[in-house]
């Protein structure tokens, strides 16, 4: 921790004009680029749990990209002194399925080289980053820089952003098997490693939590001198820091929707950093539900203190005085990364390399289609269904169920083991399909919600061989959290019922 280092990798970047400015005068020219006049920034990456692109099952899901986030940080570091905080997990989020092994470790390769190139100031992996081994974990983390303080040996850093010097640790859950070793008890760690930093001059200090929320509380509020700490395992989208204790907490969301981006203003000076337009916004939203409580009790039993309360509390929200504008403070945002934004060209054309190749490593990844057991039953396809049943083929048609292929072949997405999982039948079960394999049993099928229908079919009937009920239980093993956030059982189902397939009580 004896150096302190320039917030370096951003040197590399030139602003788009000043490239073409180059370009066009025939060449580089001796005149330094003059230094981006905007404060200093951090970009905040958290929790990528493995992700290079957004799914878009629905419209909320279209947010994110790693080529967006590296033509973002590129935009900033012309704006003004930068630095990006990974905090982990980012390579894996839990164990990596067997058919998903070879896809999960090449996106896992890919997102470190794009991380190389937008290049990282300050790196915290979390818990299941080392999933997949360490050789390979050493691979991915090439060149990021580790600061994760409670592992033996580990280190904080200084870096410099502008005049400013910043300086930035990281803690893991204790008892995480981690590079550096097991992981001890990040509190006293963390301690010690911000009194370190403070020593060599650090006039900010950001803690990268590659923690749960529950376990970040209690390392906010009991390390000082930690002006933010950002959240990695699993964090809310925020558009605002939440105060904890003495200081900050950050969440910046997952799966790199958004860069967290916090501005420093007058952030070289002693004392602690704080954040006023926060701090405002956090009383003005006390006073309100302060007042809406009373409210609504003055509904239920009205009285002349109530109201005489309500006024008083009507004038302290009226009055309450604009955010300071001056002393030192930071200033943070969320930077959505949308469809529209530019993408870095490379990092995109990697993206779509891997893309590409990913039908190969997956057919011969793929195996075959597992036997059914003795007394089970195999998915036949709607083919086998629509004989019986033309009333409930006519109304699913109608549905996008039975697009949910043709979506992925639009998408370019069909030997994608993640996406096929939710837009087939019976995927990765026994008598079902795998990669390669899905012929009449492509898009969300009868049996994907009936249950696998062979001897039912066989039998022409046969209630024991299919079931009726279709419980939220089915739907949400793929309409879940992170495809289909809005999804609501009582509104969904009438959408896939009509006349001739209906709900039974
Ligand atoms: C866990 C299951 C699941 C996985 C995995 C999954 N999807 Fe989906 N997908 C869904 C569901 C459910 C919907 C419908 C969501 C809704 O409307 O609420 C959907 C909808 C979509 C749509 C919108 C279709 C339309 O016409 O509006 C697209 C595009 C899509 N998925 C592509 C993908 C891609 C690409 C992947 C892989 C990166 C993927 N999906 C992975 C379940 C999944
Ligand atoms: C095997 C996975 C799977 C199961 C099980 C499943 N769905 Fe879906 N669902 C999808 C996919 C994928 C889509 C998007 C299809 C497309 O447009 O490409 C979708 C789309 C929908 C849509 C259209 C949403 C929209 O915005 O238009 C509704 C409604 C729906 N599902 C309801 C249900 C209900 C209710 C259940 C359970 C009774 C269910 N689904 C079970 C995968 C599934
Ligand atoms: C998204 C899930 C889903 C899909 C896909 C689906 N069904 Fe259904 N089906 C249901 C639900 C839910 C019911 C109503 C069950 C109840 O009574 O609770 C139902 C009811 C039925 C019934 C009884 C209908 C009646 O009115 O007596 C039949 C038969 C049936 N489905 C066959 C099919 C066939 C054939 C297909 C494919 C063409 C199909 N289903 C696709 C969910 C689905
Ligand atoms: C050869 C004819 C035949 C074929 C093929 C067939 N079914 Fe049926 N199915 C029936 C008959 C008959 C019933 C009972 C009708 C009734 O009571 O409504 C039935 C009932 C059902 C029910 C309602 C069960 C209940 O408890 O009421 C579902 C769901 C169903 N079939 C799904 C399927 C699916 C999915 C397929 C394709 C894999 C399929 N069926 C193929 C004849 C067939």
């Amino acid at each position: 921790m004896s150096r302190t280092h320039r917030a370096g990798p951003g040197r590399r970047w030139l602003p788009l004009g000043v490239v073409s400015l180059l370009l066009a005068c025939g060449g580089p020219r001796a005149e330094p680029t003059p230094a981006p006049s905007g404060p200093p920034r951090l970009l905040i990456l958290s929790s990528m749990i493995g992700y290079i692109e957004p799914c878009g099952c629905t419209v909320d899901l279209l947010l994110g990209g790693i080529d967006r986030a590296a033509a973002r940080v590129a935009a900033e570091r012309a704006e003004g002194p930068t630095a990006v905080l990974v905090v982990g997990p980012t390579f894996f989020d839990g164990a990596v399925k067997a058919h998903q092994v070879g896809q999960e470790e090449s996106k896992a390769r890919l997102l470190g080289n794009a991380l190389r190139r937008l290049g990282v100031d300050a790196f915290a992996p979390g818990p299941t980053d080392l999933g997949q081994g360490a050789p390979l974990y050493g691979e991915v983390a090439q060149g990021l820089p580790d600061v994760t303080v409670n592992v033996p040996g580990g280190q904080g850093r200084v870096i410099a952003l502008g005049a400013l010097q910043v300086g930035l640790l990281g803690v893991a859950p204790a008892g995480a098997t981690l590079a550096g070793g097991t992981s001890t008890d990040p509190i006293p760690a963390a301690q010690a490693a911000a009194q370190a930093l403070r020593a060599q001059g650090a006039q900010v200090v950001v803690g990268l939590a590659a923690l749960t929320r529950a376990d970040l509380r209690p390392v906010a509020r009991g390390v000082e001198g930690v002006d933010l700490w950002v959240l990695g395992d699993h964090p809310d989208e925020l558009g605002a820091a939440a105060a904890v204790g003495e200081t900050y907490v950050i969440e910046a969301g997952d799966r790199g929707r958004n860069l967290g981006r916090v501005l420093l203003r007058d952030a070289a000076g002693p004392g602690r950093l704080t954040d006023p337009v926060g701090d405002r916004d956090r009383q003005a939203e006390r006073l309100k539900l302060q007042i809406q409580m009373r409210q609504d009790m003055a509904g239920r039993m009205p009285s002349p203190q109530l109201k005489a309360a309500i006024a008083e509390l009507k004038a302290q929200l009226a009055a309450l005085p604009p955010a300071a504008a001056t002393g030192k403070r930071f200033e943070y945002s969320l930077v959505p990364l949308p469809k529209e934004a530019p993408g870095d060209a490379e990092v995109a054309a990697w993206m779509a390399k891997w893309n590409a190749d990913l039908k190969a490593m997956n057919l011969a990844a793929a195996g075959d289609i597992a036997p059914v057991p003795a007394g089970g039953q195999a998915f036949v396809g709607d083919a086998q269904c629509v004989d019986c049943h033309d009333e409930p083929m006519q109304v699913w048609k109608q549905t996008p169920h039975a697009k949910a292929w043709q979506t992925l072949v639009d998408a370019g997405k069909t030997f994608d083991a993640e996406c096929v999982s939710c837009h087939v039948v019976g995927f990765q079960q026994p008598g079902g399909t795998v990669i390669g394999k899905t012929a009449g049993k492509e898009g969300v099928q009868c049996e994907a919600c009936h249950g696998p229908g062979e001897k039912h079919a066989d039998m022409g009937g046969g209630e024991a061989y299919t079931k009726l009920r279709v419980p939220e239980a089915v739907c949400v093993t793929c309409h879940n959290q992170k495809h289909s956030p809005k999804f609501d059982y009582a509104t969904y189902l009438p959408k896939v019922l009509g006349p001739g397939h209906q709900k039974r009580d």
